[in-house]
């Protein structure tokens, strides 16, 4: 058993060129890996194993060899199982904290510490859900007992993204688990050693087979698993563009898919709004202590013309509070991007705005000077203003600390503003008028919708997205039944 310590450089380095397959760690069947950077200083973490369609079947072998049994285990033994992984999960989320931290840049205190609490609670969440698995019965003829009975779909493929890696995949595999499914996961070649040390960590307490995971590219490693014949069910949180693949590949199966996508979620401000507490929210709900790489992202706020010069002042005025430092430093309110494609992917959106007549960029806080960062992919937060809602830094996601500020006339406008997107992931209201937030909660073509607050995802809230923010819901008992179960019919004729 290999020792590990609290140091997440030290984690990484226990862990690399490894999967978790049937249970234990082992290399890719290529013996090829791939290096994973820090980003706040350029500096190499460990080498991760680079998953091919080799490594794929293995992982899917071992999940189709263990899914019977799992499946015949009493559904609370399961959920106690999962709920279990949540209990060790939270001993663990410092150590997972300071891990995420370092893979992705996202700081500890505001981010990565918080992502290891919810990832141990969403175990913990649906653990206690098990005895929800219920069929029902059907009044068809008095002779006849028919039911229904819930059954799972059997061995479930995951791929996820960097931004909240762990979180991200507990939203799909704590479920999954739980309603008697085995899972094989393809991480985020950005941060692929949290959530091996996750599965690690889970491997002590679940059968061999139940949980897999993969580390490698996305046509690689992440295409074999969603079209491999023996995957029944895909769930994919990330890009639009990758979405439709995934959706393509599991097309030709004909088999079910989740699909949590991307956003460019408005926050409606209306006149009568408290301006403290709808800054308070605007800083909440853009991320910016993410470095703005949320899919929920409030990138647009829609701000009534009477609060738009006040609100923007104030906002820029607290942005400009936050600290950019080093992820791993306590005093860090914001880090850095995850990566330099993604770095480049901001600057991009940041010139086209700067190349509009009419913006202005409002640059927020200060990029540290400290030295041994200056290999970091810190950018600084960026308010605009002057930008239309058509132009395409508004339309657009850009997935860093970027938003746009967009004044309206009429609450009607406000709404339809905040309509006029493709994405339609969530939404943000701010108004004390009843009607006014009746109607706009109505109005707003978004799968998830708030009032007067801005809170991020978490369990018990079903979230996902209309348009081309996705499929299905996750996060919620509903969630697990519908996306992880089949019904099967059953009628017994008694005469
Ligand atoms: P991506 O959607 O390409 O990657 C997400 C996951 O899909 C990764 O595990 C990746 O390896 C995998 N993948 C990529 N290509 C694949 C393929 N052909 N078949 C199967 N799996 C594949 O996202 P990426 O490249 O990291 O970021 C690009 C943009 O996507 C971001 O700028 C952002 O706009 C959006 N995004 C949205 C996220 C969300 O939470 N909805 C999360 C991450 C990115
Ligand atoms: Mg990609």
């Amino acid at each position: 058993m290999i020792r590990f310590d609290t140091d997440p450089e030290s984690l990484a380095g226990a862990l690399a060129g490894h999967h978790f397959i049937d249970g234990a760690l082992v290399p890719a069947a290529s013996g090829k890996t791939f290096p994973v950077i820090n980003p706040a200083t350029g500096a190499s973490i460990g080498e991760a194993a680079l998953g091919e369609a080799a490594d794929v079947d293995a992982a899917v072998a071992s999940a189709k060899k263990a899914q019977k049994a799992w499946a015949a285990m009493p559904a609370r033994e399961r959920g106690k199982l999962v709920a279990e992984c949540g209990r060790v999960l939270a001993e663990h989320a410092e150590e997972l904290g300071r891990l995420v931290a370092l893979e992705t840049g996202k700081a500890l205190r505001t981010e990565s510490r918080p992502e290891g609490n919810v990832l141990a609670d969403t175990f913990v969440y649906f653990g206690g859900l098990a005895s929800e698995l219920k069929g029902e019965t059907i009044p068809y003829k008095p002779e006849c007992l028919t039911m229904t009975v819930r059954e799972p779909v059997g061995v479930v493929g995951a791929i996820i993204p960097w931004n909240v890696p762990m979180f991200l995949m507990a939203l799909k595999i704590a479920p999954a688990l739980v309603a008697g499914n085995t899972v094989v996961v393809k991480s985020a070649e950005e941060a692929p050693f949290c959530c091996l040390r996750v599965a690690q960590i889970m491997g002590e307490i679940l059968p061999p087979g139940t949980f897999n995971i993969l580390s490698g590219f996305g046509p690689e490693c992440g295409g074999p698993l969603a079209s491999h014949p023996d995957v029944a069910k895909v769930t994919f949180t990330g890009s639009v563009e990758t979405g439709r693949i995934v959706y393509r590949a599991a097309a030709e199966k004909l088999v079910p898919v989740t699909l949590e996508l991307g956003g460019k979620s408005p926050m409606v401000i209306m006149a009568d709004a408290d301006l403290d507490r709808a800054v308070d929210g605007a800083i909440t709900g853009m991320r910016f202590t993410r470095q703005g790489q949320s899919c929920t992202a409030a990138s647009r706020m829609f701000v009534h013309r009477d609060l738009h010069d006040a609100f923007v002042e104030r906002l820029v005025a607290r942005v400009d509070e936050m600290v950019m430092g080093d992820p791993l430093d306590e005093a860090t309110d914001i880090g850095t991007i995850v990566s330099p494609q993604q770095f480049e992917r901001v600057q991009r959106f940041l010139k086209l705005a700067e190349e509009h007549p009419d913006a202005t960029l409002h640059r927020c806080s200060k990029v540290p000077d400290d030295p041994a960062l200056k290999g970091g992919l810190f950018v600084q937060p960026c308010v605009i203003t002057g930008i239309p809602n058509d132009h395409e830094v508004a339309r657009e996601e850009i997935f860093g600390p970027v938003t746009c500020i967009i004044p309206f006339d009429d609450p009607d406008e406000g709404l339809a503003l905040a309509n006029d997107t493709d994405y339609g992931l969530a939404a943000t209201v701010w108004t004390n008028d009843l009607k006014l937030a009746l109607n706009a909660v109505h109005t707003l073509e978004a799968g998830f919708v708030q009032v007067n607050q801005n809170v991020v995802v978490q369990p018990t809230l079903p979230y996902g997205g209309f348009k081309t923010s996705g499929l299905g819901k996750e996060a919620d008992l509903h969630a697990m039944l519908e996306h992880f179960t089949h019904r099967k019919t059953i009628i017994i004729n008694l005469s």
